[in-house]
């Protein structure tokens, strides 16, 4: 029989299939995020987040430890994220900007240690807030917004003195890269970069982040600044803000349900996109994995391909110790 078209020769063996494969996953798109914690009697101790089969609190001291490994391993880049003590939170986040707060101990540590591992902090105020939210509550329970950057400017600076390499904001203020280019700018940090968490969603999917952080909102939700899942044109408009203020690298989150945002942002700049695998994507995953439902390490292969597939640069993943140790330390 005639037939011209025979798609199915380029698939016929591996060494074929690799010969033509359009997307190829490394270590080197991975950014690991990664949870600090604070002890009250500084003991030396780390807790799996029982949601997150596989990821644990660290103290600063043993957070090293693990640094040291997972960048032997090929992981170039690190988000950390903190839970501090709940008596040091209070309405305004104060915390958040403490020279020696914990974060900014953190990363002055692993600067020392690893100079040229990438550290990326996180600014938002919900792990310092008394209330949970990611800014400064108003009286009728709106968050402030301009109120709220002003805390966002004084956190991104001290985290850029502490030796941050990257600073992301994963609040959804108004304007905020902007006021954060421009006081990096002025105070000697034009180095640093801005990865804008631009395209973040009010999502369910963040749940077991909160648990790790225990820093779940304690009234209402964060719909008033994240973002509506039904929406995608607001995505664009927000990705088009964020470049015109000043972002090195936008963001969408998260990502295994919006992977038509990722795509449409990726038509849209020219910018690096990132976007994050979040808390509840590799629940789910290990949560079917554990009950032998599913193939775990191949569907977490699968999903993460698919991101960058859809155009994602960069991948923030929970997952990126275990595909490290699956593909090895990747040519630079
Ligand atoms: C908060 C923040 C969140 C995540 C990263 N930064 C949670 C939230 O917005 O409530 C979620 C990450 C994840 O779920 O993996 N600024």
């Amino acid at each position: 029989m005639l037939q011209t078209h025979r798609p199915r020769r380029l698939r016929r063996n591996q060494t074929v299939r690799n010969l033509v494969k359009e997307t190829t996953l490394t270590v080197n798109d991975l950014i690991y995020p990664m949870f600090v914690m604070e002890d009250a009697n500084n003991e030396s101790h780390k807790v799996e987040v029982p949601s997150m089969p596989g990821c644990y609190r660290f103290t600063p001291d043993l957070l090293l430890k693990e640094i040291t490994e997972v960048y032997a391993l090929g992981i170039n880049a690190i988000a950390l994220f903190p839970a501090i003590l709940e008596h040091k939170k209070d309405d305004t986040g104060s915390e958040s900007y403490n020279p020696n707060g914990l974060i900014q101990q953190t990363v002055r540590e692993i600067k020392k240690e690893i100079p040229d591992i990438i550290v990326i902090t996180d600014v938002a105020l919900d792990p310092f807030t008394s209330h949970g939210h990611d800014g400064l509550l108003g009286e009728d329970g709106y968050i402030l917004n301009d109120e709220t950057v002003e805390v966002l400017v004084k956190m991104a600076l001290s985290q850029a003195e502490a030796g941050a390499d990257m600073v992301a904001p994963s609040d959804m203020m108004d304007g905020r890269i902007g006021a954060i280019r421009d006081a990096l700018d002025e105070n000697g940090f034009d180095r640093v970069s801005i990865m804008a968490y631009s395209a973040k969603y009010a999502s369910a999917y963040y749940g077991p982040f909160r648990d790790a952080l225990g820093s779940a909102p304690k009234s209402g939700d964060k719909k008033t600044y994240q973002m509506d899942p039904a929406n995608s044109r607001e995505a664009l408009k927000e990705i088009a803000l964020d470049i015109d203020e000043g972002a090195d690298i936008v963001m969408v989150k998260p990502a295994l349900a919006y992977l038509d945002i990722i795509y449409k942002v990726k038509e849209a700049t020219d910018l690096p996109v990132a976007a994050y695998n979040v808390s509840g994507e590799y629940a789910m995953i290990k949560a079917a994995e554990e009950k032998g439902w599913v193939d775990g390490k191949k569907i977490m292969l699968e999903t993460l391909t698919a991101m960058k597939r859809a155009g994602a640069d960069v991948i923030l993943t929970y997952f990126a110790k275990e595909v490290a140790q699956i593909l090895g330390k990747d040519y630079s």
